[in-house]
């Protein structure tokens, strides 16, 4: 039976916890985000400042429903909050021990019928739902970053998992705007990073090969493929291109595609270097301070305006 969420708690005041917090108090639902230290929450209070803000800037939000909806989020560190929830999100660090600790404590805080789901990027369920106590009311929710402006979310259902546990958060996240989908088995990596993947791995095997730089590559996705991708996805585009063309180059150009089983050698090198991206000052780009700030506007803004700019044209 489908379970109707009056509470929810997202456990883990980090990027994502912040940003998944945000979009439930919109539709009444109690929130809290409950977090292991108190600390967590001053970069938790900044990620929701600076989302909010986004969203009142490009005419999603007013400022006095942003500003109630920042009232209303309830920031704790009291597993108290547990007691009486509806609903886990949990998105702690994608650190197996701790994910383990977390279930094994919260399947005892919370009552028998609490959902439980996890934010994992690409553990998969059904290891993890080996750490809750009663793994049927257990999920995996994969939110995108930022979640509050990307409308996808995958549920995925465990071997174990009540299929009337998907179907309440299927129905949730769909009243509340968003763009469930449902995985019908465990996979690790779920959909979105499993096709992210695929792309990267070929993307760095290209520079590797010195093909094309980052730049140029991300430049054919930004101006080519990208653009396609906003309307549909891999199957439709295949469809309006003509099945027998995309035949004859699956069969021409699969064996030269790149089918490195283990690692990322670019990403490997990078991160051995002490390398993490914007937030280190280089990755595959070099970058000054002021560009995370910039980076992450522009994509807000361009993200929430091809959403509009879809929802008016197809109005
Ligand atoms: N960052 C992304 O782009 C992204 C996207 C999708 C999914 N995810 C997944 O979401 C989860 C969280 O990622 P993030 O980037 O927000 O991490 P983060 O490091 O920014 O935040 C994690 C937060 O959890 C807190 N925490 C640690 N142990 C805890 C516990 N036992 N109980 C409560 N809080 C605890 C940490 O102090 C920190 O504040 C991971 O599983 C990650 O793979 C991340």
């Amino acid at each position: 039976m489908k379970k109707t969420i009056k509470k929810v708690v997202v456990a883990g005041g980090g990027l994502m916890g912040a940003g998944i917090s945000l979009m439930f108090p919109e539709y009444g639902i109690e929130t809290v985000l409950y977090s292991v230290a108190e600390k967590d929450f001053d970069k938790a209070g900044k990620v929701i400042d600076k989302s909010l803000a986004a969203l009142v800037e490009n005419g999603r939000l007013t400022r006095q429903i942003a500003d109630e909806i920042k009232e209303k989020i309830q920031f704790t560190v009291d597993k108290k909050c547990f007691e009486n929830a509806d609903l886990v999100i949990e998105a702690i660090p994608e650190i197996m021990d701790l994910k383990k600790n977390f279930y094994e404590e919260v399947s005892e805080l919370v009552p028998e019928d609490t959902i439980l789901a996890s934010n994992t990027s690409a553990i998969s369920v059904n290891q993890l739902s080996e750490f809750v106590k009663f793994p049927e009311r257990f999920c995996g929710t994969h939110f995108l970053n930022p979640p509050h402006i990307i409308p996808l979310v995958e549920i995925t259902k465990g071997d174990k998992t009540d299929q009337a546990v998907c179907e309440t958060l299927y129905t949730l996240f769909k009243d509340m705007g968003k763009e469930p989908v449902l995985l019908k088995k465990d996979v690790k990596g779920f959909l979105s990073n499993r096709l992210q993947f695929a792309l990267l791995r070929e993307a760095t095997y290209l520079v590797e090969q010195g093909v094309a730089d980052p730049e140029d590559i991300d430049r054919t996705i930004k101006y080519g493929n990208g653009l396609r991708y906003t309307c549909s996805g891999p199957f439709k585009i295949a469809d309006l291109g003509g099945l027998s063309v995309f035949n004859s180059v699956a069969k021409y150009l699969y064996s030269d595609l790149s089918d490195e089983k283990s690692e990322n050698h670019l990403l490997d090198e990078l991160v051995e270097e002490g390398n993490n991206g914007i937030s280190t000052g280089k990755g595959f780009y070099e970058y000054q301070e002021s560009d995370l700030v910039n980076e992450e506007k522009t994509r807000d803004a361009m993200i929430l305006g091809i959403l509009k700019a879809e929802k008016e044209l197809l109005a």
